[in-house]
């Protein structure tokens, strides 16, 4: 049965390489639309259900997680996302809310497709199986230089790189390039802002044109 919403329930999906200061921003964006008595609800990827989160450990923390391939990662992704747009954004959609979400298909786009190099139409069609026809509304790109990013990276807390922080720079240009590309050919979908301003005018600019473009 294909998945349904009404008009008014709002998808927004936010993608950025890691450091790229997409969690601020969802939180600083949640603020705004709370203060316009809309009803949030924020979710990340990999995780935001129980399944998920367990996705995601076997995805970036597993201890075999050198051993694993591509294609595997590709189709876990896409499980947890599957499980996320059923039990969580759907729903949350039905009720006419606005769903921030830290990552979604875009990435499988970029990180399994392009810096992985899978083949582009199985990774299209995959992403496609596992969101239904949950799409977002509006996507926002944050572009950080590779340099930029991976020093923010080695400056955050957590003792030991993650499986997918450990990748090299090369991998984080071809992940930032790729946003790029998919940002300039769906423009009447993506909003690309420069991450290297100051939150606070970063914030200002997602707002604006989220209020300029979200029908
Ligand atoms: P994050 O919590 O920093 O967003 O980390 C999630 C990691 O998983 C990040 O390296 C991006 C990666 N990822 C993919 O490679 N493909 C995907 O489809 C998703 C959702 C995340």
């Amino acid at each position: 049965m294909p998945l349904q919403h009404k008009p008014s329930g709002r998808l927004i999906s936010f993608e950025g390489s890691e450091g790229s200061g997409k969690s601020t921003q969802i939180s600083l964006l949640a603020a705004r639309f709370v203060s316009e008595n809309r009803d949030v609800v924020t979710v990340r990827e990999p995780g935001g259900t129980e399944i998920g989160e367990q996705i995601r450990n076997i995805i970036v923390h597993n201890s075999k997680g050198d051993e694993m391939t591509a294609e595997t990662e590709l189709l876990l992704f896409a499980a947890a996302r599957a499980q996320l747009v059923r039990e969580v954004i759907a729903p949350a959609l039905m009720a006419g809310k606005i769903v921030l979400s830290d990552r979604f298909l875009d990435s499988s786009t970029v990180y399994q497709g392009i810096a992985r190099n899978l083949a582009a139409d199985p990774v299209a069609q995959i992403n496609r199986f596992a969101v239904g026809n949950v799409m977002p509304h509006l996507t926002v790109v944050i572009d950080v230089p590779t340099e930029v990013s991976l020093a923010r990276l080695k400056q955050r807390a957590s003792d030991l790189p993650d499986r997918m922080e450990r990748e090299n720079i090369d991998f984080y240009t071809k992940v930032r390039e790729g946003y790029l590309v998919l940002a300039q050919g769906m423009p009447e979908r993506f909003i690309l802002v420069d991450g290297t301003k100051t939150a606070d005018v970063i914030e200002k600019k997602i707002w604006s044109e989220i209020q300029a473009r979200l029908t």
